[in-house]
């Protein structure tokens, strides 16, 4: 066991990675109960929706839970831009008898920006606090760092674990190009290498002090083993996840994921301003219109606007404009509940690691 589970209090180096919307309380619980770590994201919900997740998490478990607070800077309004994209959008919605939404705004604050929903976190001191879109100002991090949490921070490239590290993070979540879901780059508008998981990972456990969380791709006890090989300490797996009964997934993000095209996802902005990874979809096609060209909205006022047309199209019967967020192993994901989920990657970790001993 390596000393971020013992510190943590896990058995499995298996962590179910936060997916806002996605991952429920039931969902996290059923993980940490099977002796990994469950994880919640509050980065979709407001301060009152918090309290009840963070309630529910307490009565399906009293092992360690991880809670993901989304850090990115705030929203800025470009009225121009918000008008051209709501356009570029206006003939999706009227293929479902409807239009776009007048305005359009900033749906999900930022803890950077939220006092209230970091004084919710440090009343309820989870046993783990990860940060995703960069990182809350230092007295954040101090104050959470004071309740005894393990602090993470996700980095897709070294200098964004470099800077994890500088505010006195616990472990970094190295996230690969393949992962499913938000990319969790601090500045979307820099240059991003889209290092893969592997190379990412090396580079953080060879230059950071810290543990280093593998992520991306990663669907089975056969992946969880190649991470730990490669030096990771743990392993954090979404898409795996998506399809458990506990998730919060609706109908057609499962269709999809266990559809004949699961094979083929896409990071795409379209939907909320910010790269994703996605199942392609009906959303996704729209990059070769009109859409493809307008500079999106801040995230997340484009994800109010990709809201409202994924719920015009679901009022027609059409799933197609979800966010179906998921990674490029997604054609091996299996709709098995979570603990058998994880009686399962146990038991193929186990065994990879012999194969891995015997090799
Ligand atoms: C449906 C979904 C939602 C996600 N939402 C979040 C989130 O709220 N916070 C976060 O830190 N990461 C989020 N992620 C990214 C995961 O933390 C992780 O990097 C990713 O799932 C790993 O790749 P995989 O999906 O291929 O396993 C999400 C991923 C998925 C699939």
């Amino acid at each position: 066991m390596t000393p971020l589970l013992q510190r943590i209090g896990i058995r499995l180096a298996i962590i179910q990675a936060p997916m806002a919307g996605t991952s429920t309380p039931q969902l996290a619980a059923a993980v940490t109960n099977a002796g990994g770590l469950g994880s919640i994201s509050l980065g979709s919900v407001d301060v009152a929706g918090a309290r009840d997740m963070l309630a529910a998490l307490r009565r399906l478990t009293g092992g360690p839970v991880n809670v993901n607070l989304f850090c990115h800077r705030p929203a800025r309004a470009h009225p121009d831009r918000e008008a051209g994209w709501l356009a570029a959008l206006a003939p999706e919605f009227a293929r479902f008898g409807s239009h776009p939404p007048e305005r359009i705004g900033e749906i999900y604050r930022s803890l950077v920006a939220d006092p209230e929903m970091l004084g919710a976190v440090l009343e309820a001191r989870p046993a783990v606090v990860s940060f995703h879109f960069g990182l809350p100002p230092q007295d954040a991090i101090d104050r959470l760092k004071a309740t005894g949490a393990v602090l993470l921070s996700t980095a897709t490239s070294l200098a964004e674990g470099e800077a994890a590290v500088r505010a006195g993070v616990d472990a970094v979540v190295a996230q690969g190009w393949e992962a499913g879901g938000h990319r969790g780059v601090f500045d979307p508008t820099a240059n991003d290498a889209q290092l893969g998981a592997a190379p990412l990972t090396r580079l953080l456990v060879t230059r950071l002090p810290v543990p280093v969380i593998a992520a991306g791709g990663l669907m089975d006890g056969a992946g969880v083993a190649a991470v730990l090989a490669l030096g990771a300490a743990a392993a954090q797996l979404g898409t795996a996840f998506v399809g458990c009964p506990e998730s919060g997934a609706d109908a057609s993000h499962r269709a999809a994921l266990f559809g004949s095209g699961a094979s083929a996802t896409e990071m795409t902005s379209l939907i909320s301003g910010r790269p994703a990874r996605c199942l392609a979809n009906s959303f996704t096609r729209l990059k070769a219109g009109p859409l493809g060209q307008a500079p999106p909205p801040d995230y997340p006022i484009a994800y109010d606007a990709g809201k409202a047309l994924a719920a015009a199209a679901r009022s027609k019967g059409d799933g197609g404009y979800g966010a179906h967020w998921a990674g490029q192993g997604a054609p091996l994901a299996r709709p098995l509940p979570a603990a058998d989920l994880m009686a399962t990657l146990a038991g193929e970790l186990a065994e990879a690691r012999t194969t891995l001993l015997r090799a």
